[in-house]
């Protein structure tokens, strides 16, 4: 019954991404003000477990965060602290000095908790644990649904009906891709018994993802597939492709994307306008969010990508000295689970004109750039209506 996992890399080589640096490739500015991180939640758990017997993985729970993921998560924090150094902010956590931010979802929170406890590596004062080797932290942080999360915001109607082509398959590229995959789609229901939909084969590839971390078996079905034209390596492939694939889409959808990352990106231009001007003081700001939202923020601040892997994510740095002030736009990405690896962006064309050879550009460029989709007034954005609510009364 099942065999071992066969291919440990499309876990991680994301198929239309540039291969990653193995090492982080960029250092702070002496000059820089503000650095400010968004992440998608580490690896989580599927949605629905893949019936194996015996399964030794996934106690978390359904969507839960990992332990693959709390690392991916802490290496990121590490890598951020390596990168800030000990002098841009303190090793102990100050409340002037820092600000996070986490979607309500727990694989959020718990990634957003997960990476500050890389971060902070308390010591004198603020050591609470003498005795204790591991040296952490509790460190506060703000739920923001309608930026981190709008899709699951009650009554934003305009961000279910961005989602509908995307939920529904109607996109007519996701027309296609049902079309084609109908053989996959209809096995994995007459071996696994959920219906046949993209967003169920992708959550099939997440299942494939996990049992690869954790060295599990595989069920029958795709070890030894009895699909025609399919063996074991064949179909894990194609299972694969589907991972993520809902949520890509949203980005690449403009409707969802605006919808998913326009408050977002409003928040970021407006704290590095803030920090530029010297009316805010924070140094670090922290964001832990979802593929789409964090894939669609990427995409609104020019970042030229069609997929995310779990922990992955952007860093931004502002740097004093020159009027206006200088903006650079960094990825991060787990190597694979407690590496972590920070470096330039990839630019769309019309942004990486307006770098210079170190991938700085004037903040108004990425403020002009971000305008065309951010936000401020979510709830009218989102066709929230107030106008049945009664008007206050005024003396
Ligand atoms: C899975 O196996 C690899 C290679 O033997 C090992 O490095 C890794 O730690 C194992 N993963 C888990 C979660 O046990
Ligand atoms: C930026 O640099 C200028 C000139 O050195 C300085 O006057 C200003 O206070 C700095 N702004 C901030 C926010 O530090």
């Amino acid at each position: 019954m099942g065999i071992a996992p066969l291919l440990l890399l499309p876990i991680l080589a994301l198929a239309n991404e540039p291969p990653l640096p193995a090492k982080t490739t960029v250092t702070l500015d002496p000059k820089t003000l503000l650095v400010l991180f968004g992440t998608r939640h580490g690896n989580r758990n599927p949605e629905k477990f893949v019936e194996v017997p015996g399964r030794t993985w996934g106690q978390e729970g359904e969507l839960e965060l990992t332990s693959i993921g709390k690392r991916q998560a802490y290496g990121l924090g590490k890598e951020v602290r390596a990168f800030v150094g000990q002098q841009f902010i303190d090793g102990n956590y100050r409340p002037a000095q820092a600000k996070f931010y986490s979607s309500s979802a727990n694989r959020c929170q718990m990634t957003l908790q997960s990476a500050v406890a890389g971060v902070f590596d308390p010591s004198d004062w603020a050591d609470w644990n003498k005795e204790k080797l591991d040296h952490w932290s509790p460190v506060p942080y703000t739920i923001d649904d309608p930026m981190l999360r709008m899709y699951s915001v009650k009554g934003c109607v305009n961000s279910d009906s961005a989602w509908e082509p995307i939920s529904k398959d109607t996109l007519p590229e996701l027309k296609k891709l049902v079309k084609k995959s109908k053989p996959l789609l209809n096995y994995m229901k007459e071996k696994d018994g959920r219906d046949a939909t993209i967003s169920n084969a992708a959550d099939i590839a997440d299942n494939i993802i996990n049992m690869d971390f954790y060295n599990a078996t595989y069920p029958d079905w795709l070890a030894n597939p009895t699909l025609k034209g399919y063996n074991a390596e064949k179909i894990k492939k194609a299972y694969l492709s589907f991972a993520e694939n809902h949520m890509n889409k949203c980005a690449a959808h403009k409707p969802c994307r605006n919808m998913m990352g326009g408050l977002w990106a409003n928040h970021i231009i407006s704290s590095l306008e803030a920090a530029a001007s010297g009316s805010a003081k924070t140094k670090l700001i922290g964001y832990a969010s979802h593929t789409e939202v964090t894939l669609s923020v990427m995409l609104l601040l020019g970042i030229d990508k069609a997929e995310l892997t779990t922990s992955a994510g952007f860093v931004i740095e502002l740097r004093n000295g020159t009027s206006p002030a200088q903006v650079r736009v960094l990825q991060h990405d787990p190597n694979p689970i407690d590496a972590h690896v920070i470096y330039p962006a990839h630019l769309v064309s019309e942004l990486k004109a307006k770098t210079d050879k170190d991938g700085w550009m004037p903040l108004p460029a990425l403020k002009d750039y971000v305008k065309q989709a951010s936000f401020s007034d979510w709830e009218s954005q989102c066709g929230i209506n107030h106008c049945a609510l009664p008007k206050p009364k005024t003396a």
